[in-house]
């Protein structure tokens, strides 16, 4: 039997719609995949928008054989010194008052954490966040996420509400007043119990929206009017990306709570959640629980401490939003010939393409990792197809020039 059999016999498909991507990779290095047939493909996803240091970066890979060899995995209620070095290096990365770490190991989960916290300290349960979210799939963040997956699973938590993403043509929408409406709506439907309203600075499976200047300052308040915590979810946009150290910097805005994820492990199993102190401590007083099996783990903690030395050595913040200035400027040139490109938009290096329909979108991604560059396209309603393009950190100026080569390429063969 071959792969593709044993692949239709034995794989759960498990991301709805989409199918598998039709390549067997069997080795990734820096920018690049290399599939089992040979091919060599440009990652313009970071994986799943986790591999910020490109992959097998050597001093990850340094550090998982070091780590590996003394110090694995505990019990969940042991401390060890990659896991306090990493929770003191974030906080000192964070502005005040974010002071409290709990490490964890996906995205999902440490909203998980967050919204648990978020209850357990207002002593509430109603749950606000964008008509376009995605914060995972366990429960409190799947209930949460509106982007898809809400329909056949079951009665939602009571208590989660949907506000409108501030999003339109420039100069056209009114977001303070769409704020103010949302809320309104929030308020009629509220049983008086608002805990805490979770969003992403940049919506990322929501068509890369970035939100307006001032937009999260004003959410803030709407939310400390109402005695809510503010949670924000910088899972995609948190450690450079946005050429920032983290997103909500450009606001001025500080969270209540953050949840970082994808980036901090670079490609590995790594999430944090971060308060202040005085959260924790209510959390704390009331019996805070979420002791996992991978909770403070050593390995990838150790990871997650590289991490942050390869971004502030190599100063990827910077980097990022030079890269992804060029990387803007090649994808204008390219909307400036293709009418089919209505868009371009993003911060650093998370840009998104926005195309007239989202069948074309199918088509030139398909057609892309056919030429050599692996793409992601969202798909949603009222909006074309858009590419999130999200290239590691590291992706030189060669590296994107020939993403930007193909995906013109591309786009001219498809339409
Ligand atoms: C903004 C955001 N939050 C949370 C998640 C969920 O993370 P994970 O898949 O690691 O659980 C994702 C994943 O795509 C995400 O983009």
């Amino acid at each position: 039997m071959g792969f593709w059999d044993d692949v239709e016999r034995h794989m759960v498909r498990y991301s709805g719609a989409g199918r598998f991507t039709p390549e067997v990779i069997v080795r990734a290095e820096g920018s690049y995949l290399f599939s089992e047939s040979g091919r060599r493909i440009l990652d313009f996803t970071s994986g799943q928008m986790s591999a910020i240091l490109g992959h097998s970066h050597p001093d990850i890979v340094a550090t998982l054989r070091r780590q590996a060899a003394t110090l694995d995995h505990l019990f969940s209620g042991m401390l060890s010194h990659p896991v306090v070095d990493l929770a003191r290096r974030l906080a000192e990365s964070l502005p005040d008052p974010l002071e409290k770490v709990l490490l964890l190991t996906t995205g999902a989960e440490a909203n998980e954490a967050a919204i648990r916290m978020a209850k357990l300290v207002t002593g509430k349960h109603e749950v606000v966040s964008f008509a376009r979210s995605w914060h995972g799939m366990t429960q409190a963040a799947a209930n949460a996420t509106y982007s898809s997956g809400r329909k056949g699973y079951g009665p939602a938590v009571p208590g989660n509400f949907a506000i409108p993403v501030p999003f339109g043509a420039d100069g056209e929408l009114d977001w303070q007043r769409q704020l103010d409406l949302s809320f309104d709506l929030v308020d009629a439907q509220s049983v008086g119990a608002l805990a805490a309203c979770i969003v992403e600075p940049i919506l990322s499976s929501g068509g890369v929206i970035d939100l307006p200047l001032g937009y999260l300052a004003a959410l803030r308040d709407k939310c400390h009017e109402r005695g809510m915590l503010l949670i924000l979810d910088e899972a995609q946009t948190a450690l450079c990306r946005t050429g920032t150290w983290y997103a909500f910097e450009r606001d001025g805005v500080v969270p209540d709570i953050l949840t970082v994820s994808k980036t901090l492990g670079a490609g590995l199993p790594l999430a944090a959640v971060v308060t202040s102190t005085e959260i924790e401590e209510t959390a704390h007083e009331r019996g805070y629980l979420f002791f996992t099996t991978h909770v403070s783990d050593p390995l990838v903690a150790a990871v997650g401490n590289t991490v942050l030395d390869v971004l502030e050595r190599d100063k990827l913040d910077l980097r990022a939003a030079e890269s992804g200035a060029f990387l803007k400027d090649g994808l204008r040139e390219l909307a400036s010939r293709h009418e089919t490109v209505t868009d371009v938009r993003g911060r650093g290096l998370l840009v998104g393409l926005e195309l007239t329909s989202d069948e074309l979108g199918a088509a030139v991604t398909r057609k892309c990792l056919e030429l050599g560059l692996h793409m992601n396209v969202v798909q949603l309603p009222g909006m074309g197809g858009v590419f999130r393009i999200a290239p590691p950190l590291t992706a030189t100026r060669q590296e994107l020039a020939e993403g930007l080569d193909i995906l013109d390429r591309a786009l001219a063969s498809v339409s």
